[in-house]
């Protein structure tokens, strides 16, 4: 626990802060024996704030709770699967929901190839939720990340439980790789360089936006290489992994950093923390695009203030002309796939 917690708070100032430690939440992983689920579980295991860690997935998650409950921080893990109302027991009174359930990309696959099979997996998931924990936070990992979070709202409405501020897409990873590949671009160390990246989670539509970190100067050809990097990492790792699926163990990283910053927010009472997300949002209203991420300060209620996009050089300008169609495609399937029955 020292190991991880050590390795991590030097990562992310916030991850495990404790100074107002309450050690309240139940947080509920769906996909928990997955790829990114087991990863993501242990690092939430080592986080004092939660309570409960409750695992679901289609198969291993008794064996994946038996494991993390040995570790010695307080929260109780319990494993879930779907028979003996499985679901209702790992759902019900949780706090925060974090969704890597699906199916991940292949070599030459989009993010939008995953639509068919993870639509219906999101859907499902969410209808659970908006049944048995109504009020929970849902953070959303599952591909295509522009289009499952329209799920989960679309969902939520139907059942009258749909409230912007607690249904998040998880664009953190986006952020992450956007400050490893500038550090090792200027030589600096990536724990102080803060790239800002706004849009959504899928090629075109992910915009880094460069110009807001003060002191970077890119010149154009390592600007356009660096845009390039930051739309299309998650392919480098695909590619890399050969068929064996896309990021994980860096997406555990990162979706476990966005959901201790909400833990941060909402039990711990810690002010002032921002953390980009894809949520609904009226930044890009003007021009019909109803979900987007920026900068998003978190408060009690999740949700707090939604930061706009800020200045924007020409190129960047380019980029958000670029992305406004393919994310209001992105969001109109998933509304849609709601709606078709
Ligand atoms: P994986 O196949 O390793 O794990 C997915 C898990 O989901 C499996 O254990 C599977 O049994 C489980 N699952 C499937 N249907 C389920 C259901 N109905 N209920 C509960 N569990 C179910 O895949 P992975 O590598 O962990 O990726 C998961 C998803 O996360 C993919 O869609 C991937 O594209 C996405 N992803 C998103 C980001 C991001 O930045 N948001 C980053 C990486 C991956
Ligand atoms: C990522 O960005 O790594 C994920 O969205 C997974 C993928 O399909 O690339």
């Amino acid at each position: 626990m020292l190991f991880v917690s050590r390795q991590f708070a030097a990562a992310s100032k916030r991850a495990f802060s404790t100074s107002s430690y309450q050690n309240a939440a139940k947080v509920a992983v769906l996909g928990a024996a997955g790829g990114i689920g087991q990863p993501l579980s242990l690092l939430l295991k080592a986080n004092p704030t939660i309570s409960h860690l409750s695992l679901y997935d289609l198969f291993n998650t008794p064996g994946v709770a038996a494991d993390l409950s040995h570790i010695n921080t307080p929260a109780k893990v319990t494993g879930h699967l779907p028979d003996n109302d499985g679901l209702k027991h790992a759902l019900t009174d949780a706090d925060i929901v974090v969704i890597p359930a699906g199916v991940p990309r292949k070599p030459g696959m989009s993010r939008d190839d995953l639509f068919n099979t993870n639509a219906g997996i999101v859907r499902d998931l969410a209808t659970a939720c908006a049944q048995y924990c109504p009020k929970a936070h849902i953070l959303v990992i599952a591909n295509p990340v522009n289009s499952t979070v329209p799920i989960v709202a679309e969902v939520f409405k139907k059942f009258n439980v749909f409230d912007p501020r607690r249904v998040f897409g998880v664009t953190t990873l986006d952020v992450v790789r956007a400050s490893r590949f500038v550090s090792e671009n200027q030589d600096s160390s990536p724990l102080d360089t803060k790239i800002t990246v706004v849009g959504g989670h899928s090629g075109v539509t992910i915009i880094p936006v460069f110009s807001q970190t003060p002191g970077l100067q890119l010149n154009e050809s390592d600007l356009k290489a660096l845009t390039h990097r930051v739309q299309f990492g998650g392919d480098e790792v695909v590619k890399a992994k050969n068929g064996g699926g896309s990021a994980t163990l860096s997406m555990a990283y990162a979706g476990a950093r966005f959901t201790n910053s909400l833990l941060d927010a909402t039990v711990n009472g810690v002010k002032g923390i921002t953390e980009p997300t894809y949520v609904k949002s009226d930044v890009l209203a003007k021009d019909g695009v109803e979900y987007f991420s920026t900068q998003v300060e978190l408060g009690p209620h999740g949700v707090e203030k939604i930061n706009g996009l800020g200045e924007l050089t020409a190129y960047e300008q380019e980029l958000l002309q670029a992305a406004i169609p393919e994310l209001k495609k992105n969001i109109q399937k998933g509304f849609d796939f709601v709606h078709k029955e």
